[in-house]
C-alpha cells in the first residue's frame, strides 16, 4: 500500500527494494506492535462479520415463504438466555480489545515515558548546583538525541548528542540515525516541535505518528536495526505545500553513521575553486535565511546550507539534488514548490552558476 505521490517511488527506487511506506512491512519494534494489533483487530472483526451474515443468510433461506401466503408469521417476544448472550459477549470482545489494545500503547510508549521521569530528575537536580549531577554530560547508551522542527514545509534537526558526546550541528530534511545491534541497542530520540503550525511526524514503516505542536514538545522514539532508506509524510494538514512536506529517515549501519556524523560535524567545505561563487552567495539576501557554518551566512529561518551537497534531495525530499534542480530552485523556487517560503530573487544566470558552483562544493 502506497500513499506517497509516484515522484517518491522514484526517489526511493535507488536505494529501497521494497515499497518504502507501506505500513504493513514494520521495520522497527513499535510499528510491528501496531501492526499486529490491527491485525487482530482485523481478524476479530471479520469473524463477527462471517458469524452476523452467516446467521442472516440463513435466516433468510430457511424461513423463506414456501407456499402460498399464509398470514403473519409466528411473533416471539423476548428471550431471557438470548438477550443475555448477545450482550454479555460483545461486552467481553470489547474488554478484550481494550486489553490488548492498552498493551500495545503501553509497548509503544514505554520508553517516552520512562525517558520523562529521567528527564524531570535531570531538571531537578540542574536546579541543585549540589547535585553531582548538575552538569552531567548525556549517558552513553546509544541514544541519538535530535530536536526536530516541523516548518512550513520542511523539517530542520537539530543534532544534539550520540552516545554520551555532545554533537550540536544542524541539518535539514535528511535524518540519518544508527542501526540498532543485538548486543547494543541504539535508539533514537526525537524531540518534536514546530515552528508555526501543527505538523505530525510519520514515518510508516518505523512507528506511529506523533503530533509537532508549537510550544508542546513531543516526544517520538524511533529504533530500527534494519539499515535502508525509510520515507513518511507530515501527517496533519499544515497549508499549501503539506503534501510535499516529506520525510526521509536513513537507518545506518553504526559505522557508515559515525562515518556521517563526521562529515556534519566538519565546518563548511572552503573550496579556493569556488571562491568567486561563494562571494556571489554571501552578497545575496541568501545569508539572511540561511545559515552556512564559518560564514557569515547565520540565518535561522531557513534550511542550514553547511553541508547541502550531502543530502539527496531538495525541498523536503521532492526532487533529486544536483546542480540542475539546484539551479532552477535559485531561479524560482515556486516552479517546484508553489507557495514555499522562498520568494524568486531575479539572480542573473551568472550569479545562479557562481552559486550552483559553490553550493555544489559543500559535501
Ligand atoms: Cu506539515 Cu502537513
Amino acid at each position: 500500500m502506497c500513499y506517497l505521490p509516484g515522484h517518491l517511488g522514484l526517489l526511493a527506487a535507488s536505494s529501497a527494494d521494497v515499497v518504502p511506506t507501506s505500513i504493513f512491512n514494520p521495520a522497527a519494534p513499535s510499528s510491528s506492535a501496531i501492526v499486529s494489533l490491527a491485525a487482530l483487530v482485523v481478524a476479530i472483526a471479520a469473524l463477527i462479520f462471517c458469524v452476523v451474515e452467516g446467521i442472516l443468510i440463513y435466516s433468510m433461506w430457511r424461513f423463506r415463504q414456501t407456499g402460498p401466503a399464509a398470514g403473519e408469521p409466528p411473533q416471539v417476544y423476548g428471550s431471557q438466555p438470548i438477550e443475555v448472550a448477545w450482550t454479555a459477549a460483545p461486552g467481553m470482545i470489547v474488554l478484550f480489545l481494550v486489553l490488548v489494545t492498552t498493551r500495545t500503547l503501553w509497548e509503544v510508549n514505554s520508553r517516552a515515558a520512562s525517558d520523562e521521569i529521567r528527564e524531570a530528575t535531570l531538571v531537578a537536580h540542574k536546579h541543585d548546583p549540589g547535585s553531582p549531577d548538575a552538569a552531567d554530560p548525556p549517558p552513553a547508551d546509544g541514544t541519538l538525541r535530535v530536536n526536530v522542527v516541523g516548518r512550513q514545509w520542511w523539517w530542520e534537526y537539530r543534532y544534539e548528542s550520540y552516545d554520551g558526546r555532545q554533537l550540536g550541528f544542524i541539518t535539514a530534511n535528511e535524518l540519518h540515525i544508527p542501526a540498532s545491534e543485538a548486543d547494543k541497542p541504539r535508539a533514537t530520540r526525537l524531540l518534536l516541535d514546530s515552528a508555526d503550525v501543527c505538523h505530525s511526524y510519520w514515518v510508516p514503516r518505523l512507528g506511529g505518528k506523533m503530533d509537532v505542536i508549537p510550544g508542546h514538545p513531543n516526544v517520538l522514539w524511533l529504533e530500527s536495526a534494519e539499515p535502508g532508506l525509510y520515507l513518511g509524510q507530515c501527517a496533519e494538514y499544515c497549508g499549501t505545500q503539506h503534501a510535499n512536506m516529506l520525510l526521509r529517515v536513513s537507518v545506518d549501519p553504526p559505522a557508515e553513521f559515525e562515518r556521517w556524523l563526521e562529515g556534519q560535524l566538519a565546518p563548511a567545505v572552503d573550496d579556493p575553486g569556488a571562491a568567486a561563487g561563494r562571494q556571489a552567495f554571501l552578497s545575496q539576501s541568501c545569508v539572511n535565511c540561511h545559515r552556512i557554518r564559518g560564514t557569515a551566512a547565520v540565518g535561522s529561518y531557513a534550511p542550514d546550507l553547511t553541508h547541502l551537497a550531502s543530502r539527496q534531495t531538495l525541498a523536503s525530499g521532492m526532487v533529486v539534488n544536483n546542480r540542475q534542480t539546484l539551479d532552477q530552485w535559485i531561479d524560482d523556487p515556486q516552479q517546484i514548490k508553489p507557495g514555499c517560503l522562498m520568494p524568486a530573487f531575479k539572480l542573473s544566470p551568472r550569479d545562479r552558476r557562481l552559486i550552483v558552483d559553490y553550493l555544489s562544493t559543500l559535501r
